[in-house]
């Protein structure tokens, strides 16, 4: 029996690590704890997940919460390096895990792979070798230091292979499994079908563009936060009956009140502002919607998946082949004319003018199982 200890902080990481929480109960080889670091805490950013998907409670919650990103890294450092050396009262078990299980590009991500690497507990990362090559970004930097401390790393996107072989990370610790997080939307999505999140907005299938901002390039200054506000000015003049959905980031939504945009975004009649959703209404949201628009990482990939056109507003993404096989454009938001740009992109949407998407390998719902035998395959003592 090995015994795996994952960390889960912010919301991206809780459709992750349930797929692999339900491969790992499947495989009698593999005892699976967790740690829920805080980083995430509003019920609607946290708590929810946990109840819409059978993802166990956290064996360990540290409750840490936001602050700088040294303030939020440190203080997850030090309480995870109690848990790990079993001084934390909380602490569920007497001799350190088999392995450090992490994924994604967070900041709870990073903090507790470099305290289990100072510990010698092995690391494994889940999404490894995904490159934006924009360090300006805190998640690239996030990457770059989890991939050099990790012992196992488990690709994602076909790209990441070159990325990590180019860094000269041996072959024999990197393996490509696929996509977790697209084993979790093939699980959840004939649940989400079922929401009656469209009749509950009053929504109508494929009437609608979804939103979602959150990267701080796109929403932590006035001017970023403005030309966004922009964008969605022009998508209402042009066509002021198809609903604007923005289920909104707390991050935004206190940047639109710190900014003084509130009157401004309340202005565009046709944008509809809402509290973040839990997993099932947002892929239902997502299946349903002519449109995307995001600055998302998981967005990029679930819409793919999902076949529905989206537009993510940023200069570059770490997962490429969203775009070589997906339905995902880019759009620096430094473009001139960002906002006809947009208009123009979603018309060629609506005439039917978008490209579809085409398998990728590893997105097939079973990127979790190969891991849970890969794990044991390495880990099992002889
Ligand atoms: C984090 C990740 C980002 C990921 C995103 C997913 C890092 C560096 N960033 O960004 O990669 O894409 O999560 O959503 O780890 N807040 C609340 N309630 C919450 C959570 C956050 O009010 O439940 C507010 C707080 O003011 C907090 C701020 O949002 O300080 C930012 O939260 P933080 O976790 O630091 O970064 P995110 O922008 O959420
Ligand atoms: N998501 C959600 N509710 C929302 C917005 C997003 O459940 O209101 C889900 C989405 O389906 C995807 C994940 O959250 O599974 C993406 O997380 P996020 O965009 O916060 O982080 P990123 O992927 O950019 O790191």
């Amino acid at each position: 029996m090995i015994h795996i200890l994952s960390v889960v902080g912010a919301r991206p990481n809780f459709m992750k690590v349930a797929a692999l929480d339900a491969a790992f109960s499947k495989n009698r080889h593999i005892k699976h704890t967790i740690v829920h670091t805080g980083q995430h805490y509003d019920e609607k950013m946290s708590d929810i997940f946990f109840r819409e998907m059978a993802l166990p409670e956290p064996d360990v919650f540290m409750g840490l919460g936001g602050g700088s990103h040294a303030q939020q890294t440190a203080n997850i450092m030090q309480a995870f390096e109690s848990v790990l050396l079993g001084t934390s009262p909380h602490a569920p078990f007497n001799e350190p895990p088999d392995a450090l299980l992490v994924v994604g590009d967070v900041n709870s991500t990073m903090a507790c792979s470099l305290v289990a690497s100072k510990l010698h507990i092995p690391i494994v990362h889940v999404e490894a070798g995904l490159r934006s090559g924009d360090r300006s970004m805190p998640e690239e930097i996030n990457r770059i230091v989890t991939d050099a401390l990790a012992d196992v790393l488990y690709v994602s996107d076909p790209s990441g292979m070159a990325f990590l072989a180019q860094e000269g990370v041996p072959g024999e610790k990197i393996e490509f499994v696929g996509n977790v997080m697209i084993d979790s939307l093939h699980t959840y999505l004939p649940l989400a079908k079922k929401r009656p999140i469209l009749e509950d907005w009053g929504l109508t299938e494929g009437a609608y563009i979804l939103l979602t901002l959150h990267r701080p390039a796109t929403v932590d200054s006035p001017d970023a936060l403005a030309l966004m506000a922009g964008v969605f000015e022009a998508l209402d003049k042009a066509a002021p009956d198809r609903a604007l959905v923005f289920p909104t980031h707390p991050r935004t939504k206190n940047n639109i009140e710190r900014f003084n945009l509130s009157d401004r975004f309340a202005a565009i009649r046709s944008l509809r502002l809402h509290e973040p959703v839990g997993y099932l209404d947002f892929l239902k949201l997502q299946q349903a919607a002519a449109f995307i628009i995001t600055d998302s990482g998981g967005i990029q990939e679930e819409s793919t998946i999902l076949g529905i056109p989206c537009l993510t507003l940023r200069p570059n993404t770490e997962r490429p082949v969203t775009i070589s096989h997906g339905t995902n454009e880019l759009l620096p938001p430094d473009t001139p004319e960002l906002a006809a740009r947009v208009v123009k992109w979603v018309d060629a949407a609506a005439r039917g003018a978008w490209k579809t998407a085409r398998p990728i390998d590893g997105w097939d719902g079973a990127a979790a199982e190969r891991i849970a035998d890969d794990l044991v395959r390495r880990f099992s003592r002889a």
